[in-house]
């Protein structure tokens, strides 16, 4: 039998691979289907055909850092920058639950005028409307975090971007991967569910580097992981760069999925906004979360991190009526809880 298909059967059957098998099956173009599919059996067996949505409130562009990939970089002065108020982030959150969402994602640049008193305001309001709360607001300190959980912050996602300490400080200039790293230990030591990720693609990353990234990944038992691919912006350093590969991040995705069974997955904005109709691939290739646009107004055109982001131009009704409709064209429904992991897997 061909040694790819082999792989791939072990994988779904043993959920284990060494670092040169799962290079080879990121490698291979052949057999990607089949990869897909097994990654489907085991997201229908482990988490099930309903799809967790979560309404994502891009709340502030305001970035203190410099990624070389990000729109947002501080030193990127052709964006015109917003900060939502506290009272507009809560009336989002409001308006995400009365569309039915039950989990709200609130991210932003690295913005240093939330502070943690105004933070846990947030966070204690919109609790009050029995939704969980992810924060996605970058690289905090110990005591930060715990603050944040403390006024019962359920989630928090922060992308390891790329297991390749050297790629990483050259792509995120001052940014140190140890504390990157630190960051997630914490997370997880304060009871957070624990979201990483990272980007597929980058200038100088290599296929050995994703491969080792997936293992970082279960090492660290994230529970929710999402992978994007890179999308060069012309107002960023890596404008003239190549942009990632659409297939080669959603075997990423499908090789997380066969080796973490039961961890929450996102078809992610970033892999439709290259290909149409990229995340419902993604929902048939191991990912069963979607998370919606549930930002109003012109703020969603200046969350700029990459060209071509998709439902620039849209409401957040239209993006649930649309996603909706979307994930019942694939024969699944959407999930009407909050959507904790569901730890189906016994290793
Ligand atoms: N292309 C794709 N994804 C990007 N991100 C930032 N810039 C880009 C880009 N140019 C991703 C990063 C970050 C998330 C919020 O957006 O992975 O963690
Ligand atoms: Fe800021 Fe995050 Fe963009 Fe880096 S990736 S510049 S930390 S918003
Ligand atoms: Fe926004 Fe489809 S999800 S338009």
């Amino acid at each position: 039998m061909d040694k790819i298909i082999e792989l791939i059967e072990k994988a779904e059957k043993t959920h284990d691979l060494k670092r040169d098998e799962i290079i080879e099956l990121l490698k291979d173009e052949e057999h990607m289907n089949e990869l897909f599919s097994a990654a489907d059996r085991v997201r229908k067996k482990y988490v099930g055909d309903e799809v967790e949505l979560r309404g994502l409130i891009e709340f502030s562009n305001i970035c203190k850092r410099n990624c070389m990939y990000c729109g947002l970089r501080r030193d990127n002065s052709k964006l015109k920058r917003y900060r939502l108020t506290e009272e507009e982030i809560i009336d989002f959150a409001r308006k995400a639950k009365g569309y039915g969402y039950q989990t709200v994602v609130l991210q932003s640049g690295e913005d240093d005028y939330y502070t943690v008193s105004r933070m846990k305001h947030i966070v204690s309001e919109i609790k009050k409307l029995d939704l969980a709360i992810t924060l996605s607001i970058g690289e905090k300190t110990f005591e930060e975090y715990k603050a944040y959980r403390e006024v019962n912050s359920d989630r928090y996602l922060i992308r390891i971007e790329t297991t390749d300490k050297k790629l990483y400080e050259d792509l995120d200039p001052g940014m140190s991967h140890e504390n990157r790293k630190r960051c997630l230990a914490d997370l997880k030591k304060l009871g957070y569910e624990v979201g990483s990720g990272c980007l597929v693609g980058l200038p100088n990353q290599t296929i050995e580097s994703l491969a080792d990234d997936i293992l970082f990944f279960k090492e660290i038992d994230a529970d929710m992981l999402g992978v994007g691919p890179f999308i060069p912006n012309e107002d960023t350093p890596l404008g003239n760069e190549k942009k990632g590969d659409f297939y080669l991040s959603v075997k990423v995705m499908a090789l997380i999925r066969l080796l973490m069974l039961d961890i929450n997955i996102p078809a992610t904005t970033a892999m439709e906004s290259l290909v149409p109709e990229g995340r419902s691939i993604a929902l048939k290739a191991g990912a069963n979360v979607v998370m919606p646009n549930v930002t109003e107004g012109e703020y969603r055109k200046l969350y700029a991190l990459y060209p071509g982001k998709i439902c620039v131009n849209d409401t957040p009704g239209h993006c649930r009526q649309c996603i909706s409709l979307k994930i019942s064209k694939i024969g699944r429904t959407v999930s009407l809880t909050k959507g904790f992991r569901k730890k189906t897997a016994k290793l």
